[in-house]
């Protein structure tokens, strides 16, 4: 079997268009935009390039983004003061903290200083706690991302067996619990998994998140399984690759994403609809 490409690119083009169609609309209707607050510590060049990408992106739909940088050597103090701020302003419907943060911060404090209510990326505590309950929240972006890629398969979910590899806070446990609440059967691999192929290779969805070049072989995928590739890695030559042997898998699968161009640009597009739903949210509560 050769694998049909699931294009993110495409899928994350048709997102951010109706997701314009319905900022145009908010904003009509309230009088403001919907607002993204990100904040930036430090000079990792990588986080940079995302922060930029993810402003971008908000422009081009129509909305704010108000940026905050602080250098590698904030304190947690200075750190806070900005969320708090955020936090208070009222343009300001989303907050993104851009992980991660440099050395001696510490991230799951500053996370939970976002307010739950203004927690674009879904990383809060209490967003977690209503993800693992089934109730409504702010769900992380990347794996919101990847159920719209699974469910662009047409294939049914319920009843599936799902395979992750990773349990990160962003990606491997939110991702199991999307899954779950399809109804799919859901195991969690990670470093400590004894039998990794044995394990992947029973999974008619497959979700790589563990961020090691091309780790998952293509002889471990069942024919026509759907695999997602979250990982976006460097080889030593400097080109980029995802978590999967793409080629050698793309001849056992049906469907995989490819890396770049597959779960990357769905994150983004996540976010801004998670910008837009938190706006919405505060503008109907009030
Ligand atoms: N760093 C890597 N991925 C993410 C993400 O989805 N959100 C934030 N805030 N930081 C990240």
């Amino acid at each position: 079997m050769t694998a049909q490409i699931i294009d993110g690119k495409a899928i994350a083009k048709q997102c951010r268009k109706a997701l314009k169609g319905r900022v145009k609309e908010f904003t009509e209707q309230y009088g403001h935009a919907p607002g993204l607050g990100v904040i930036l510590v430090g000079d990792d060049p990588a986080s940079a390039v995302y922060v930029r990408n993810k402003e971008k992106a908000c422009e081009k739909v129509g909305i704010n983004s108000f940026h905050r940088d602080l250098p590698a050597t904030a304190t947690q103090e200075q750190v806070a003061a900005i969320i708090d701020e955020m936090n208070a302003d009222d343009r300001v419907h989303g907050i993104l903290l851009q992980l991660p943060l440099p050395k001696g911060l510490d991230e799951q404090a500053m996370l939970a200083r976002i307010h739950p209510d203004k927690d674009a990326d879904g990383f809060h505590p209490i967003n977690a706690g209503y993800l693992a309950v089934g109730k409504e929240g702010y769900v992380p972006c990347t794996p919101k991302g990847v159920m719209t890629l699974i469910e662009s398969t047409g294939q049914s979910i319920e009843g599936a067996h799902a395979v992750v590899i990773g349990r990160s806070n962003i990606v491997g446990k939110p991702q199991a619990q999307l899954l779950l609440g399809k109804n799919a059967t859901v195991t969690v691999c990670h470093s400590r998994t004894r039998n990794l192929p044995e394990v992947v290779a029973q999974g008619d969805i497959v979700v790589a998140a563990v961020g090691r070049p091309e780790m998952v072989k293509g002889d471990w995928i069942k024919e026509g399984a759907i695999v997602i590739d979250v990982g976006i890695n460097r080889r030593d030559d400097g080109t980029l690759c995802g978590d999967v042997d793409y080629d050698a898998a793309a001849e056992r699968a049906g469907w995989i994403t490819p890396v770049p161009g597959g779960v990357g640009p769905m994150t983004i597009a996540m976010l801004l609809e998670n910008t837009l739903e938190g706006a919405i949210r505060k503008a109907e509560s009030r």
